[in-house]
């Protein structure tokens, strides 16, 4: 794939990577694998704005190289320390040996404890420009979206957001451009990328659109580090990021589950009838045969998530336990929630439910269900009453 060009003298020269298929370790699928997007603006000064991860460093070579001989870059811009985006500075500062890196303090403290190297180093804080001819390129500290090192590239003359990270898309693609894809997978990977990643700081998330929006910046474009590039309505994933961070959701429940002997699927799938039968939108999912990163994706618009467990050992079954550490992390806002399972004795999983979904912040809408062993049918139809009751929380 030859360098694509963005705008009149700026282009992608980052890479695709097709076949990865899980991230941060193995805590986000990415089934549609994803892009590292590297940008290079040609003007008096050159500048590279981000790189690529490790492996794909010869080919963000290769692209420059179409383009201009790499030892005239100035400054690479490092959006983010992390290695996805800083992953190949070493290797562009051997054929740019002169370039000066260009980022946050945090930025520079981040990439010295990563790559040990004595880079030139300018520091920029939020207001700060470069000029690099006919473009200044300024800079807007967005700590925690999603590190501490974070931060925007603004081009004023372009009206072009570079804002790395966010508004981004685990998607790989032969396209650039946010017109040239299916509009339903780009938003589901937006959304699937918003909840894995950035749902914990949502609150930040608002106050630094806000902040873009008090400066009343032009934005024509908006250019994240992975996926495709917003270019024909930036200001679809800007709203869809309000709407997200704002925790609106659809009236829709999800029911999240593990069982041993089908105790607890049966009050599952009960429970499903009962909300159905409510007219409220409902998903089932068995954990052990599901993706935790969907499943979280499909929460951030869904209003209601019961999560059930059957008892082992006085809590709850180990496959459950990752999920609910997740909740805990991601804190999804504005969630009705409960807990359900069977037991044979002395129980002990629902109470560990609950702790869980009230540690990650969520409402507990109804006290847990519980049936000793095997749900009869007079239990069966109190699950789906349960279900019902629920349902009408959500609607
Ligand atoms: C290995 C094992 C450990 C169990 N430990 C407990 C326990 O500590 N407390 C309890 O109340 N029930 C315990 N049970 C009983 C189950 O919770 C009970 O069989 C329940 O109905 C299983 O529901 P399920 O079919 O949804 O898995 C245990 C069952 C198994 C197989």
């Amino acid at each position: 794939m030859p360098p694509i060009k963005v705008l009149e003298n700026i282009y992608w020269v980052g890479a695709v990577d097709w076949n990865v298929r899980h991230f941060h370790g193995f805590t986000y699928s990415t089934h549609r694998g994803t892009t590292y997007n590297a940008y290079l603006i040609i003007d008096k000064k050159v500048a590279l704005v981000d790189t690529v991860q490790h492996p794909f460093a010869e080919e963000m070579i290769a692209r420059i190289k179409e383009i201009i001989d790499p030892s005239k870059i100035d400054y690479i811009i490092a959006n983010h320390v992390e290695s996805d985006h800083s992953g190949a500075i070493a290797e562009i500062l051997k054929h740019a040996p002169n370039a000066t890196v260009v980022g946050t303090a945090n930025c520079q403290r981040g990439l010295e404890k990563h790559y040990f190297g004595n880079w030139k180093f300018q520091t920029v804080k939020t207001g700060d420009t470069l000029n690099l001819g006919e473009r200044t390129s300024s800079f807007l500290e967005a700590p925690m979206l999603h590190w501490p090192d974070s931060m925007f590239t603004y081009i004023e003359k372009d009206a072009l957001l570079l804002p790395n990270d966010a508004f981004g898309q685990h998607l790989a693609t032969s396209k650039r451009f946010d017109d040239e894809v299916d509009q339903n997978i780009l938003m589901w990977e937006a959304a699937k990328y918003y909840a894995n990643i950035l749902w914990p700081f949502s609150t930040l998330v608002t106050k630094k659109i806000e902040e873009v929006q008090k400066l009343g910046l032009k934005i024509d474009m908006i250019a994240p580090s992975h996926g495709v590039i917003w270019r024909k309505d930036p200001m679809k994933i800007v709203k869809a990021y309000l709407r997200w961070a704002s925790g609106e959701a659809k009236k829709k429940i999800l029911i999240v589950y593990d069982t041993m002997w089908e105790s607890t699927e049966n009050m599952a799938k009960a429970m499903l009838e009962g909300i159905i039968s409510e007219g409220v939108e409902a998903a089932l999912y068995r954990i052990p045969f599901s993706d935790s990163g969907d499943i979280i994706a499909e929460l951030l618009e869904s209003k209601g998530l019961l999560v059930g467990s059957s008892t082992i050992n006085n809590g709850i079954l180990p496959t459950v336990a990752p999920f609910l550490r997740e909740m805990e992390g991601l804190r999804p806002r504005n969630k009705l929630a409960a807990a359900f399972g069977s037991y044979g004795w002395g129980g002990g999983a629902t109470a560990t439910i609950e702790k869980s979904l009230e540690s990650a912040g969520m409402e507990l809408a109804a006290s847990a269900m519980t049936v000793k062993w095997v749900p009869d049918k007079d239990e069966l139809q109190k699950c789906y009453e349960y279900g019902r009751e629920f349902a009408k929380k959500v609607k």
